[in-house]
């Protein structure tokens, strides 16, 4: 352990944390350790990690000492927020600054900050294309990330803008639904624009590569996709994988924004910033440049193979 360097994981027991841990133990002579970072060493999770190798140390986003000690010692740190585990971009920014902090106070030589873009630098908040939401935002859990960027200022920060993950399609309700005909459809409002998207593994396996890396990216700003896709080409990818007719309903943003779930209108939000400017979104995500850093990179369809199983088909 004592010649490795060490890369600090927030967030280690959930979809992009647990990527990278495993990446890391998944390459033991690739001159890194893994230190899981969790509000809790003794859940099943954080025990898994500590089985498979990580070391475990407690820490919580909310509480900047505790992330101080957290990352003391550390080369590395994996720095994500948990904006769907109390839907406030007000805290998401204020954990993000506690992390940026902390890193500079331990002296970590590279964090990643898992950032996603500030729609209102492309759609301002007198744009009426889209509502705003919560007084000043458009698309609040991409606007919070995008803001806290700064806090990393005078920090060696790669900023890491991340993808859609199909295991939304898995645990977050956006699985295919039967129609009243019977026939499931996924319901997007994405038009016939490419989407940017990605298996939640690979976010983590593509963090390793930036680490593994060296100083290449600090200062940067870089994404990353498993591919981008259309509405249809997911609903086709979908039906090859099942076996049976998957369609794409296209809905408008202002439907999707209707539908009344937790989020809704910031997800509507979100799929209509990501369709009005696709071009963008897939040009800052490149998939040559995801290989390149994680060369196991996923396709949809190999996600799907692995996962078709999982998917729950209501
Ligand atoms: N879903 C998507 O498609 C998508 C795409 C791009 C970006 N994102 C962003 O990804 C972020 C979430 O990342 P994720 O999906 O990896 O999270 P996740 O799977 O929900 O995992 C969250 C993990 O973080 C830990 N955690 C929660 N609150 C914490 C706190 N106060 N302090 C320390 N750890 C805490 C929990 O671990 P313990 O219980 O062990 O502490 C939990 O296992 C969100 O901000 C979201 O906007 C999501």
């Amino acid at each position: 352990m004592a010649d490795r360097k060490i890369i600090a994981v927030v967030g280690a027991t959930g979809q992009q944390g647990s990527g990278l841990v495993k990446a890391i133990l998944a390459d033991p002579s690739g001159g890194f350790a893994a230190r899981a970072i969790t509000r809790d060493p003794n859940s099943d999770k954080a025990k898994e990690l500590a089985r498979l190798g990580a070391e475990v140390v407690a820490g919580d986003v909310d509480d900047e000492a505790s992330l101080t000690k957290a990352f003391a010692g550390a080369y590395g740190a994996y720095c994500v927020t948990f904006f769907w585990a109390h839907f406030s971009p007000e805290k998401e920014k204020a954990q993000a600054a506690a992390m940026a902090r902390a890193a500079k106070a331990a002296g970590v030589k590279h964090v990643i900050w898992s950032t996603l873009e500030d729609s209102r630098k492309w759609i301002p908040l007198s744009d009426n294309r889209m509502p705003t939401l919560m007084g000043q935002y458009k698309v609040p859990h991409f606007d919070s990330k995008g803001d806290a960027d700064a806090a990393f200022a005078g920090v060696p920060t790669t900023y890491l803008l991340t993808s859609f993950y199909w295991e939304n399609f898995i645990y977050f309700g956006m699985g295919p639904k039967k129609g009243p005909d019977g026939v499931p459809g996924i319901t997007l409002p994405l038009g016939d624009k490419k989407f940017p998207g990605i298996a939640s593994d690979d976010i983590g396996a593509c963090a390793y590569g930036i680490f593994k890396s060296g100083d290449a990216y600090i200062g940067k700003r870089v994404g990353i996709a498993g591919e981008h896709l259309t509405g249809a080409e997911m609903a086709t990818a979908f039906s090859k994988a099942l076996g049976q007719t998957v369609r794409y309903n296209e809905v408008a943003p202002e439907v999707y924004r209707s539908f009344g779930f937790p989020g809704a209108e910031d997800l509507g939000n979100m799929f209509q910033f990501n369709r009005d400017f696709a071009d963008m979104f897939c040009a800052a995500r490149s998939l040559e440049f995801s290989r390149k850093l994680n060369p196991g990179l996923k396709t949809f369809s190999a996600w799907l193979a692995e996962n078709k199983g999982r998917i729950p088909l209501e």
